[in-house]
């Protein structure tokens, strides 16, 4: 087994596993040992949402963080996800497959240049997307998601100035839906910025019929041709509940797998990339592995830290955002 060290090197403890193991029966034996839940989204592998107690979007995992009486949670995401369910649930162990799992989002708005942005804009409200540090959300007065950043600035006085980042998409989405003036930081997803408006519109006119689903952290040109803009809860449930039966899905690619699983007699296709890749993989997710996930509940790491200071100022902005949800019904 690998030293604490080499493990935040790499990210992972390494050891070699019985190839004969049926990794999925090992963690569900030792599930119930340790009562452990795991929480994964859906843009984790397939095989890690088929052993998950809960898939869901970051507003579905932080509700799930926040209620469980499990003593460990593995959190099959990446890094800001299990910080978050650390800072909800601060008194269980929080487990991560791999530490390297990070968010290029989250990566674009490090934690001193956003205080210095925030001290250009007193008297303004800081809204924060989830996919940041814990560090910024301990500076930030209500976090959100994707399946709520539209009624939270809805949800404030009209007059109220507002910074909101880091994704500038998602951002800019909002002040469109809302008629508001957000001040946005400049951050975006490496996965949600590559789709080709070109290529969409060539596949669209191979497929006539094909509706377009896109996530919100998608540029403006793409989410002026959807048919749908949503979480990825929001579009996996309009493909389950809409009559169409072909869909292009501009978001990672991992979520095919559940709308795929709930919808067998529907087509769903990948945006295609502006680049010559194949895949709409993000590198982040895609770290984790059904293997690191055996290890990491077996050997209960690694392990998620975030310093005390940090969770008693990070959780009240979250904690706003669950209350808000909640009222609202979301
Ligand atoms: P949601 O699942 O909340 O829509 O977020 C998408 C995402 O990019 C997570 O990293
Ligand atoms: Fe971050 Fe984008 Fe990956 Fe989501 S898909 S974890 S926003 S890099």
């Amino acid at each position: 087994m690998d030293t604490l060290e080499e493990i935040n090197v790499k990210g992972f403890a390494e050891e070699e596993i019985d190839p004969s193991l049926d990794l999925f029966a090992e963690i569900e034996k030792l599930k119930k040992e340790k009562n452990a839940v795991i929480l994964a989204h859906y843009y984790q592998e397939p095989d890690i949402q088929d052993i998950a107690d809960y898939i869901g979007d970051s507003l579905g995992l932080s509700q799930q963080a926040a209620k469980t009486d499990a003593d460990i949670i593995v959190f099959a995401g990446v890094h800001f996800m299990a910080e978050t369910a650390k800072i909800l649930s601060p008194s269980k162990k929080v487990l991560l497959p791999d530490l390297k799992a990070g968010c290029s989002l989250a990566d674009s708005c490090p934690a001193h240049l956003f205080k210095r942005f925030k001290e250009a804009y007193p008297n303004h409200l800081v809204i924060t997307y989830v996919n940041c540090t814990a560090e910024l959300k301990a500076m930030s007065d209500i976090v959100c998601t994707s399946s709520n950043a539209v009624q939270i600035v809805e949800s404030l006085p009209k007059d109220q100035k507002i910074i909101f980042g880091p994704d500038k998409n998602l951002g800019a989405y909002v002040a469109k839906k809302t008629g508001r003036d957000l001040v946005l930081w400049n951050g975006a997803c490496m996965v949600h910025e590559i789709f080709s408006r070109e290529k969409i519109t060539r596949l669209k006119e191979r497929h006539p019929g094909a509706k377009l689903l896109a996530h919100p952290e998608c540029e403006d040109a793409i989410l002026k041709m959807a048919d749908y803009i949503g979480s990825t809860t929001g579009i996996l449930k309009y493909a389950s509940g809409h009559p169409d039966k072909e869909f292009i899905v501009a978001t990672e690619a991992g979520i095919i797998h559940q709308m795929q699983k709930e919808n067998p007699d529907k087509t769903f296709i990948p945006a295609p990339p502006n680049n010559n890749c194949a895949c709409n993989d993000c590198p982040h997710m895609k770290r984790n592995t059904l293997e690191k996930l055996y290890l990491c509940i077996k050997n209960e790491m690694p392990e998620i830290y975030v310093p005390q200071d940090i969770i008693e100022k990070a959780v009240k902005p979250i904690e706003r955002m669950l209350s808000i949800s909640a009222r609202l019904g979301l």
